[in-house]
């Protein structure tokens, strides 16, 4: 198999673009579908300083070293889930990283220990709650990146969810047709509210596959392994059954997620806006200031029933 762009020999066959690419045209490739999503989704200019949350795994890796490589001035925030082993593995990846692309560049790597900071881990305070550790950790991760980056004053916190990530997520508020889900799904949240840092999603043209093979190709060494804690979720499932449709339908992965997204542009123009709605429901909380719908966040809550129950 060759290359599409050049004589050299085939890495990688994309069936969705009827292409396949060379590692040098892949790299290319893959670069200029994240150029095109900062672009056209208006996500970050070169002037803005950008947070990545970096689990250790392909995608935020990857996310990192392309937005290093195309100029921008990307930082990094590793969350450190104190999920034994596994956290520690995941940690090492993202250290070694940051040493290996990033510190050559001038751009740091944050860490932060939930651990330390809430005296358990994940597992511990997702049982201490009585909540599913998945949900738990959401919840928790969301908070951080939030607050981290309002406190340093980043303009935009980008996360690695890729074209499965995104397709899958659809499809499961789909399924439960959850109305209010589908609205705030996208590659651009604003900051739509004071307290609540702008997000971004750069790789959600590109499918799990291409990323790898981009990984691959240019050398980024990364955590292969899924979080324990998601063994039989409905995101792996949902992810399975969208492969076999594109194994069998090349393509229907993107234009299922994209065709959402074009009627979701429609839509916006036309309908009051998530930033109005969210305006007049949201409040800080009381106890850590964030923006919530009730008196106290959800994560504030969350943390003082663990407490209570520490103690
Ligand atoms: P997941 O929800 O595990 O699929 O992760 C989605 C995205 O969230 C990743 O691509 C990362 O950008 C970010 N992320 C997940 N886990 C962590 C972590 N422990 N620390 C920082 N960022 C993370
Ligand atoms: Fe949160 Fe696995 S990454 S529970
Ligand atoms: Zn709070």
């Amino acid at each position: 198999m060759r290359c599409r762009k050049c004589p050299t020999r085939a890495v990688i066959k994309i069936p969705r673009h009827h292409t396949a690419f060379c590692g040098p045209c892949l790299t290319e490739f893959v670069r200029t579908q994240v150029q095109r999503a900062i672009k056209t989704e208006r996500m970050f200019t070169p002037d803005d300083r950008i947070l990545v949350a970096v689990s250790g795994g392909k995608d935020s890796l990857t996310l990192w070293e392309i937005l290093l490589a195309l100029g921008y001035r990307a930082d990094a925030l590793y969350v450190d889930l104190g999920i034994g082993g596994y956290s520690a593995r995941s940690r090492e990846k993202v250290e070694q990283f940051a040493q290996q692309f990033a510190e050559p560049r001038q751009a740091r790597l944050l860490v932060h220990q939930i651990k330390e900071e809430e005296g358990a881990g994940i597992r511990e305070l997702a049982d201490l709650v009585r909540r599913p550790t998945c949900s738990a950790c959401g919840t928790i991760k969301r908070y951080h990146f939030n607050r981290v980056a309002l406190a340093n004053q980043y303009d935009v916190m980008a996360t690695g969810h890729n074209l499965d990530d995104e397709a899958a997520r659809l499809l499961g508020n789909v399924l439960r047709w959850q109305e209010d889900y589908l609205h705030k799904q996208g590659p651009n949240l604003p900051a739509s509210v004071e307290g609540f840092a702008k997000k971004v999603k750069p790789l959600y043209r590109l499918t799990e596959r291409e990323i790898a093979a981009y990984a691959l190709v240019n050398r980024i060494d990364y955590i292969v392994e899924e979080c324990p804690m998601a063994k039989g979720s409905k995101m792996l499932l949902y992810k399975d059954v969208l492969n076999r449709l594109e194994t069998e339908s090349p393509g229907t992965k993107q234009t299922f997620y994209w065709r959402f997204l074009e009627r979701q542009a429609n839509q916006t123009s036309t309908a009051p806006s998530m930033q109005d709605t969210d305006r007049t429901v949201l409040q800080p909380c009381r106890l850590c200031g964030q923006p919530t719908t009730a008196d106290t966040c959800m994560y504030c809550k969350m943390m003082a029933r663990a407490k209570s129950a520490l103690v």
